[in-house]
């Protein structure tokens, strides 16, 4: 694929259209990103709940999460293609950070990386930038310090807990992040940061003052059963297909309708009946 795709999402910002990112966590998924095009393929940590049916984003291994990246980067054409760093893989200094984040480019064909926090991970940005690894930043809700944090709730309600966001988002952004997320912090606050980066913003439950919007696959399509947060849009009910479909599936097995012969194979007569003389 062509080394323009952070370009595309630079000069996208800079004519101010809107920039669209879905998650991704397998091939046929990446699939329908590169065919509708999306401009940002996430492989998110997400995939440990929505995909892997595990706790939390905390219980994701690099292993898994490269497993999964590579799949995505097989069906990903034109999008830009970014892998979250899982919990753990960047906290333990700059040199481990480069470490993970080569792996995950070069086994998971990874465009990108994506890591949660603030200033104390603006090094470990810096480091990544600096050997050519376009670093996303998510600042506001960290779901992986889901404990820390008592909880998945929106971030920055008050001047005091807001101001460490915007300056979290400058000082990222200093460090040479191509793009900020934003989630789940108030509309005002999000559309404010926005105003004060010249990178881009994509936000997750932070209004509609972002350069760009993010959601799960799952969210999106109708098919996560579980919490349903308050920033969520369905856009498809593809849950009510998938039971449809499976329902249909069973039932056609047990009443014996399925296969019927248009499904089945034939055999010549002649065959058949040489066969009955053997
Ligand atoms: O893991 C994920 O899906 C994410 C996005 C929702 C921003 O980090
Ligand atoms: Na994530």
């Amino acid at each position: 694929a062509p080394p323009r795709k952070k370009t595309t999402i630079q000069s996208l910002h800079r004519q101010r259209t809107p920039i669209s990112v879905l998650t991704a966590y397998d091939y046929p998924t990446a699939r329908a990103c590169s065919a509708h095009p999306v401009d940002i393929t996430l492989v998110g940590d997400s995939l440990a709940q929505v995909a892997l049916g595990l706790p939390a984003t905390t219980a994701l291994t690099l292993d898994q999460l490269i497993h999964h990246a590579r799949a995505v980067a097989r069906g990903t054409t034109s999008p830009l293609l970014v892998a979250d760093m899982p919990f753990g893989t960047y906290y333990t200094g700059a040199r481990d950070a480069v470490r993970a984040a080569v792996r995950i480019v070069r086994e998971g064909a990874a465009e990108a990386v994506k890591l949660e926090g603030g200033a104390e991970v603006a090094d470990t940005v810096r480091a990544l930038t600096a050997v050519g690894i376009p670093v996303m930043a998510h600042v506001g809700l960290l779901p992986q310090r889901h404990t820390a944090l008592s909880g998945y709730r929106v971030q920055g309600r008050t001047a005091a807990t807001a101001r460490p966001i915007l300056h979290a988002a400058l000082a990222l952004q200093d460090a040479g992040a191509f793009a900020v997320v934003l989630e789940a912090v108030p509309a005002p606050l999000a559309t404010y940061i926005t105003h004060r980066l010249s990178v881009p913003t994509i936000g997750i439950g932070a209004g509609s003052g972002t350069s760009g919007q993010v959601l799960v696959w799952d969210d999106v399509m109708g098919t996560w059963e579980g919490h349903k947060a308050k920033f969520v849009r369905r856009f498809a009910d593809v849950g009510a297909e998938v039971a449809r479909g499976v329902r249909g599936f069973v039932g056609a097995v047990s009443d014996g309708s399925f296969p019927d012969a248009k499904e089945s194979y034939g055999m010549d007569e002649g065959e058949w009946e040489r066969l009955l003389e053997m």
